[in-house]
C-alpha cells in the first residue's frame, strides 16, 4: 500500500514506459476516447465499483482509465497468469498524475508470470473496495474475461449456502490443482467472514463478459437458474467477436509464434483446431505467411467454410505426423493429447489461443514416461520424448498470443472495449430493468461502435435515402440488419 492505494505489480519504476505506450494506444482506440468525450460531464459510472478481471495490457489500461473518466472506482487483475504487461500495470497504479513514490491511480494486482496461487489471491483482492467511511466493501459491477471473477463469487455463495465444499466440475477449471486453490481461497475468506460472498453477490448489479468461454459459463449458470445477477454478453456484439476474435488473432497469433520461436512459417504445415471466429483468424494468418493450413472441426458448417476457403479438413490423429505447427482455438478441452504430441515431427510447435489451458494436455505430457522438459526462455519449453524427438510448447498451453506476445492490437480492442464500457453503463444505470439472465447489447449500439471506427479509418458510409430505407424496411439511421443476420 502506498499513498492509500493497495496494489501488487512487478515494478512501479516501469510506469513511465507504460504511460508512453498508453498515450500512443489512446490514438489507436478512437471508440474509447469518443466515449470519454461523450460522457465527460454525465459521468454515468459515478458510484460504480468495478472489479475487472481482464488481461492487464496497454489496451486494457486505456479501458480502465475510460471507466475512471466516466466516474467509476476500479480494481483490476489479469485473467491469465502470463498476460500482464508489467509496464501497463505499473502505469495504471501510478496514474497519469502520480509518481512511483506517490501513486494516484488504480489498484492493480497483476504481474507477468504469476503462480496459480498468486493468481487466485489477486482475484480475491478485487473484492476489497473501501467505501467513503473506510469500510471494506465489495464491488457493485464485474467486468470479466473468461468468468473467473464471476466464478469465485458463485462458488463462494454456494459454499456459504450449503456449507459444503462445491463439487469439482471439470468445466470450471483448467486442472484440478487449480480447483483446490480456488477452494483454499474461499475457505480463507470464509474464515474471515462467514457470509462474505453472499453479501458481495447481493451488491453486484451485473457482469459484462468479454469472451466466448466466459459467456458459455454464464449461459450454463442462467440455464440452471443459478446466475446471481444480470449479465451482458459482450463477446457476441458483432463488433467484438467478428473483429477481436478474428482480426485480433490474425495479428497476434503470428506475433506470438515469431517472438517465441522465430521459425519461418512459410512452407510449413500448420494445423488449426477449430474454425470458429478465432480459428478463422488463425488459419488466415498462417496461410498469409505461406503455411499449408489444415483445419480440424466437429461442426460441418465451419468445416465447409474451411474447405471453401481452400483449407484441407482432416482429423488431428490422421495429420499429426505432418504438422510443423499445431494451434488450438476450440474453447473445448482435450484437443491435443500427450499421445498425439508424442507422434509429431521433431521440434513441432504446439500452442493454444483458446481461453483456457485444457485444450493441450500439458499435465499428461509432464507424466509421459521418460519425458524431459528443457526451458528455452520464459513461456517457451522444449519437451524431449524418450525417442529423442522433441516438441516446442508455448506458454505452457495457455493463450500464446498474450503469453508470448502482447495480445491483440489497440484498434481492434477499441471495438471490444467500447462494447464493454457501453455494457457497464447499461447494467450499472438500468439494472432494475434486467433479470438474472444473459443479454446482448442492442444492434444500434453495435453499429454505433462500428461507425466510430469506420470514421477513424477514413471510411465514408453511404447514406440511405428515405425511399431506399422504406424499400428494404429499415430506418435511415439504422439498425440496418435484422437480429438474425449473421455478417
Ligand atoms: P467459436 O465457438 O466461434 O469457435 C470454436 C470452434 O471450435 C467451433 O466452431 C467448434 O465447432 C470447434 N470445436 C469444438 N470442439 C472441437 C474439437 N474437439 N475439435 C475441433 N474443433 C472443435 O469460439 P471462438 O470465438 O472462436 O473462441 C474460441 C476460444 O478462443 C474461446 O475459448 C475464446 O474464449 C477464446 N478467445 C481467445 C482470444 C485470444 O486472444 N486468444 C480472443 C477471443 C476468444
Amino acid at each position: 500500500k502506498r499513498n492509500g492505494i493497495d496494489f501488487a505489480v512487478a515494478d512501479l519504476g516501469l510506469a513511465e514506459f507504460g504511460r508512453k505506450e498508453i498515450r500512443l494506444a489512446e490514438h489507436e482506440m478512437p471508440g474509447l476516447m469518443a466515449l470519454r468525450r461523450e460522457y465527460a460531464e454525465a459521468r454515468p459510472l459515478h458510484g460504480a465499483r468495478v472489479a475487472g478481471s481482464l488481461h492487464m495490457t496497454v489496451q486494457t489500461a486505456v479501458l480502465i482509465e475510460t471507466l475512471v473518466a466516466l466516474g467509476a472506482d476500479v480494481r483490476w487483475v489479469s485473467c491469465n497468469i502470463f498476460s500482464t504487461q508489467d509496464h501497463a500495470a505499473a502505469a495504471i497504479v501510478v496514474g497519469p498524475h502520480g509518481t512511483p513514490e506517490e501513486p494516484r491511480g488504480v489498484p492493480v494486482f497483476a504481474w507477468k508470470g504469476e503462480t496459480l496461487e498468486e493468481y487466485w489471491w489477486c482475484t480475491e483482492q478485487l473484492f476489497k473496495f473501501t467505501d467513503e467511511a473506510g469500510n471494506v466493501v465489495g464491488p457493485n459491477m464485474i467486468l470479466d474475461d473468461g468468468g473467473d471473477a464471476t466464478l469465485l463469487v458463485h462458488k463462494g455463495v454456494e459454499f456459504e449456502k450449503t456449507g459444503v465444499v462445491p463439487t469439482v466440475d471439470d468445466e470450471d477449471l483448467t486442472v484440478s490443482d487449480e480447483y483446490r486453490i480456488i477452494l483454499d481461497t474461499l475457505r480463507r475468506s470464509l474464515a474471515e467472514d462467514g457470509k462474505r460472498w453472499t453479501t458481495v453477490a447481493s451488491d453486484i448489479r451485473g457482469v459484462t463478459e468479454e469472451t466466448t468461454t466466459g459467456v458459455h459459463r454464464l449461459y450454463q449458470l442462467a440455464e440452471q437458474g443459478l446466475l446471481l445477477f444480470p449479465a451482458i454478453n459482450v463477446n457476441d456484439s458483432v463488433t467484438k467477436s467478428k473483429f477481436d476474435n478474428k482480426y485480433g488473432i490474425r495479428h497476434s497469433l503470428v506475433d506470438g509464434l515469431n517472438r517465441a520461436t522465430d521459425v519461418l512459417i512459410g512452407g510449413k504445415v500448420a494445423v488449426v483446431c477449430g474454425f470458429g471466429d478465432v480459428g478463422k483468424g488463425s488459419a488466415e494468418a498462417l496461410a498469409g505467411q505461406g503455411a499449408r493450413v489444415i483445419v480440424t472441426e466437429v461442426d460441418p458448417i465451419c468445416a465447409l467454410q474451411a474447405l471453401l476457403e481452400g483449407f484441407q479438413v482432416a482429423r488431428l490423429e490422421d495429420v499429426v505426423g505432418q504438422a510443423d505447427i499445431i494451434i488450438t482455438t476450440t474453447g473445448n478441452k482435450d484437443i491435443v493429447s500427450a499421445e498425439l504430441m508424442s507422434r509429431t515431427k521433431h521440434q513441432a510447435i504446439i500452442g493454444n489461443v483458446g481461453h483456457f489451458d485444457n485444450e493441450i494436455d500439458i499435465a499428461g505430457l509432464a507424466r509421459f514416461p521418460g519425458i524431459r522438459r528443457i526451458n528455452i526462455k520464459p513461456q517457451v519449453d522444449e519437451w524431449v520424448f524418450p525417442d529423442g524427438h522433441s516438441i516446442i510448447v508455448l506458454s505452457e498451453g495457455r493463450l500464446l498470443n498474450l503469453g508470448n506476445a502482447t495480445g491483440h492490437p489497440s484498434f481492434v480492442m477499441s471495438n471490444s472495449f467500447s462494447n464493454q464500457v457501453i455494457a457497464q453503463i447499461e447494467l450499472f444505470t438500468k439494472h432494475e430493468e434486467y433479470n438474472k439472465d444473459v443479454y446482448r447489447l442492442p444492434k444500434i449500439l453495435d453499429e454505433k461502435v462500428a461507425k466510430i471506427h469506420v470514421e477513424a479509418l477514413g471510411g465514408e458510409l453511404t447514406k440511405l435515402t428515405k425511399d431506399q430505407a422504406e424499400y428494404i424496411g429499415v430506418d435511415v439511421e439504422g439498425p440496418f440488419k435484422p437480429e438474425h443476420y449473421r455478417y
